[in-house]
C-alpha cells in the first residue's frame, strides 16, 4: 500500500522537484554567470581592420560628440544611473576641458523624451519636472513620446534648430563633428567612442556609423546601424532635421530601419562604416552570438540590452572598477 503510494504520488513529485531544479540551475547559470572577460577583444574593431591598432588611435586629432540618450519619463533612476556615469567618466578623463598640449575629445550628453502623454501621473510629471530644473540635462522634443513613430526624426529635427544653428555662436568649441543617438539600455563608454572617431576626421560631413545589420537580399537597404548606437556626422543630421516629413510617414516605422532609409533616399550614403566588434549586446544573454565569443573587453564601445538594472553592475564594475 505504502509503496503504492510512492509509486504513484512521491516519485512523480520527486522527479518534478529534480527536473525544476536543474532547470532553475540552468537558467541561473544562464542569467547570473558573471560577464567573462578577455584582455583583448575576441574580434577584430573596423580600424584594426584597417590597419590603425587601438594604440594609434590616440594620435589622430580630438572630437566634439554631441550624444542623445532616449528614454521615456518613468525611468528616474536609469537616467540617474547614467547620469551618474557619465559625468564621472567626463570629469575624470577632462573630457570638455582645455588642457595645453595635450588633446581632449569634447562629449555632451542629454536625455530625449517625447511629451508625456495623459496615462503619466501628477505625482510623476512633478517628480520629472523637478529632475529636470535641477539637471538641465533633459531635451523633450516636439512630439508625443513614442518608440517607433518618428522620435529619431523629431530628436535630429531639434538638434538642427538647436544645437547646430544656436551653438558655435559664441563657443566654436561646440561646434560638434558627430551627432550621436543611443538608448537608455546602452551603456556607451566613452573614451572608446571618442577614440574610435577620431581617424574618421576625413568623413566628418558624411558619416553613417554603428553596429551594422544586413538586410534580406531583395530589399534595396543593404544595411542598417542598429538603434543600440547610431553616429551620424553633424551634417547627415542636419540635413535629416531639415527634411519635412508629414506625421503619417513616421508612423510604425522601426526608428533604426528608418534613419538607413531615409539616409539612403536622400543621397546620404557616402561612408557607412559597421563597427562589429566594439559594439554587442550584454554578453549574458542568450541570443548573443557566439561568433564573437561572448565576452567583455576594455576596448568596448557599446554594450546594449542593459534592460535591467542588475544587468549594469557588473558593467560598471568592470569599467570603473579600478579606480
Ligand atoms: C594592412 O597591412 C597589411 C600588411 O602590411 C597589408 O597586407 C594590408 O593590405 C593592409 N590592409 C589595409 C586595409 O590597408
Ligand atoms: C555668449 O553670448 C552671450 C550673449 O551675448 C553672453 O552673455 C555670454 O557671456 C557669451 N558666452 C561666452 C562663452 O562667451
Ligand atoms: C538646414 O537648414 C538651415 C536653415 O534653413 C540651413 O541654413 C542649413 O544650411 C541646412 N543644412 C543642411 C545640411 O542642409
Amino acid at each position: 500500500m505504502h509503496f503504492k503510494i510512492f509509486k504513484k504520488i512521491i516519485r512523480p513529485i520527486i522527479i518534478f522537484l529534480t527536473l525544476s531544479l536543474i532547470f532553475v540551475i540552468l537558467l541561473f547559470q544562464i542569467y547570473f554567470t558573471s560577464l567573462p572577460r578577455a584582455y583583448n577583444p575576441p574580434c577584430e574593431s573596423y580600424h584594426q581592420l584597417h590597419n590603425i591598432t587601438y594604440s594609434q588611435l590616440s594620435t589622430y586629432p580630438p572630437v566634439k560628440i554631441f550624444i542623445g540618450i532616449f528614454t521615456t519619463i518613468e525611468t528616474f533612476e536609469r537616467r540617474h544611473l547614467l547620469r551618474k556615469l557619465y559625468r564621472y567618466e567626463i570629469n575624470t578623463r577632462q573630457f570638455n576641458k582645455y588642457i595645453e598640449n595635450e588633446q581632449k575629445d569634447l562629449i555632451d550628453y542629454k536625455f530625449i523624451l517625447g511629451k508625456p502623454n495623459e496615462l503619466i501621473t501628477k505625482e510623476i510629471k512633478l517628480k520629472f519636472k523637478i529632475e529636470s530644473e535641477a539637471f538641465q540635462d533633459i531635451i523633450i522634443l516636439d512630439d508625443d513620446e513614442n518608440l517607433n513613430d518618428g522620435k529619431t526624426y523629431y530628436y535630429f529635427k531639434w538638434v538642427a534648430e538647436n544645437l547646430i544653428k544656436k551653438v558655435g555662436e559664441n563657443n566654436t568649441l561646440k561646434e560638434y563633428d558627430y551627432i550621436v543617438k543611443t538608448d537608455d539600455d546602452s551603456f556607451i563608454n566613452l573614451k572608446n567612442l571618442a577614440l574610435n572617431l577620431r581617424p574618421f576626421s576625413q568623413y566628418t560631413t558624411s558619416l553613417y556609423y554603428g553596429y551594422m545589420r544586413t538586410t534580406s537580399p531583395d530589399n534595396s537597404l543593404k544595411m542598417y546601424a542598429t538603434g543600440m548606437i547610431e553616429v551620424l556626422s553633424t551634417k547627415y543630421a542636419e540635413k535629416v532635421g531639415n527634411l519635412t516629413i508629414s506625421k503619417e510617414d513616421l508612423i510604425n516605422h522601426p526608428e533604426d530601419v528608418w534613419l538607413a532609409w531615409i539616409l539612403m533616399v536622400n543621397g546620404m550614403n557616402e561612408h557607412w562604416i559597421g563597427e562589429q566588434c566594439l559594439i554587442y549586446d550584454d554578453p549574458r544573454m542568450i541570443r548573443y552570438e557566439p561568433s564573437k565569443g561572448s565576452l567583455i573587453f576594455p576596448q568596448t564601445i557599446t554594450i546594449h540590452n542593459l534592460k535591467e538594472d542588475w544587468r549594469w553592475n557588473e558593467v560598471i564594475e568592470y569599467f570603473y572598477g579600478d579606480y
